[in-house]
């Protein structure tokens, strides 16, 4: 049993969607929960870069794909299954139906979170997942720019359409520093501000950080590094979005009786 479906999404592209679910996802695990990741981004699949996995999935004996087993998480991604440098050209429903195998043939087991990295933007797959799974809800990113919170709001918006509760916001690529001072490249608490405008809970912070770049490239997810801030920044963001799904749930009950 899968006990909680979380989606990591963004409307818009490059902001660090794939980059948070999985440190969020490898920091989760470290704290003793069943984790596993789906890279629902069909058409720019991420994770087997991200975690280093170059070879072909296997099967069970009933036919079910196995996970990959690293750093601690269950993961799987169509990239795992196509060569890194061919595209995938399927229309919008061919798409779904293949996140639906990833959910459904894969021998995910028994996990406390799914997390799934979302495509950027509003299209098929996001809106199939939310109306085919009881999603417990969405992580949102986003940097601080304006141009970056305009596309974020559409998802928002979606994601209210159809029911999903969003669980907080994370802002990515905060600033960087440099000499002890801090430099908003891209603004300065764009998505804080409109966490609070738009009352949802704030994640956290992550500042732009070459090593996280490396981390992606290399196959090693930043959060293992326990000598980096940024360690402590992803545990951070982990603790928070447990407190808010368990308060969500909380409340959840609450209301049914
Ligand atoms: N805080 C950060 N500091 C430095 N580099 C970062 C940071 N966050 C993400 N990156 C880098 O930015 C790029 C985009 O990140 P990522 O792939 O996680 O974004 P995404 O939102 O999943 O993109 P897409 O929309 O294409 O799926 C990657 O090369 C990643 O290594
Ligand atoms: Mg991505």
């Amino acid at each position: 049993m899968i006990k909680n479906f979380i989606v990591v999404a963004s409307g818009k592209g490059g902001v660090g969607k794939s980059t948070v679910s999985l440190n969020l996802s490898v920091s989760l695990a470290s704290q003793k929960y069943k984790v596993g990741l789906l890279d629902a981004d069909i058409y720019g699949p991420s994770m087997p870069r991200m975690m280093g996995i170059s070879e072909k999935p296997s099967a069970d004996k009933n036919k079910k794909i196995l996970p990959y087993n690293k750093f601690s998480i269950k993961a799987m991604s169509i990239g795992n299954m196509i060569p890194e440098d061919k595209a995938i050209i399927w229309r919008g429903a061919m798409a779904s139906s293949a996140i639906k195998q990833l959910l459904n043939d894969v021998q995910w087991g028994d996990l406390d979170f799914l997390i799934i990295d979302l495509p950027p933007g509003t299209g098929d797959i996001q809106l199939s997942l939310c109306q085919n799974l009881s999603i417990t809800g969405a992580v949102i990113v986003s940097t601080p720019q304006e141009v970056s919170l305009i596309d974020v709001r559409k998802a928002i918006s979606m994601f209210k359409k159809v029911n999903v509760p969003i669980l907080g916001i994370v802002q990515n690529m905060s600033y960087l520093e440099s000499d002890g001072s801090k430099n908003y490249i891209f603004g300065k608490d764009g998505a804080l501000k409109e966490s609070e405008k738009q009352k949802f809970k704030f994640l956290g912070d992550i500042p732009i950080n070459p090593e996280i770049c490396k981390s992606c490239d290399n196959g090693k997810p930043i959060v293992i590094n326990k000598k980096l801030e940024l360690h402590k920044i992803f545990n951070e963001i982990s603790n928070r979005l447990i407190n808010t799904i368990s308060n969500n749930k909380n409340t959840e009950v609450k209301i049914t009786n």
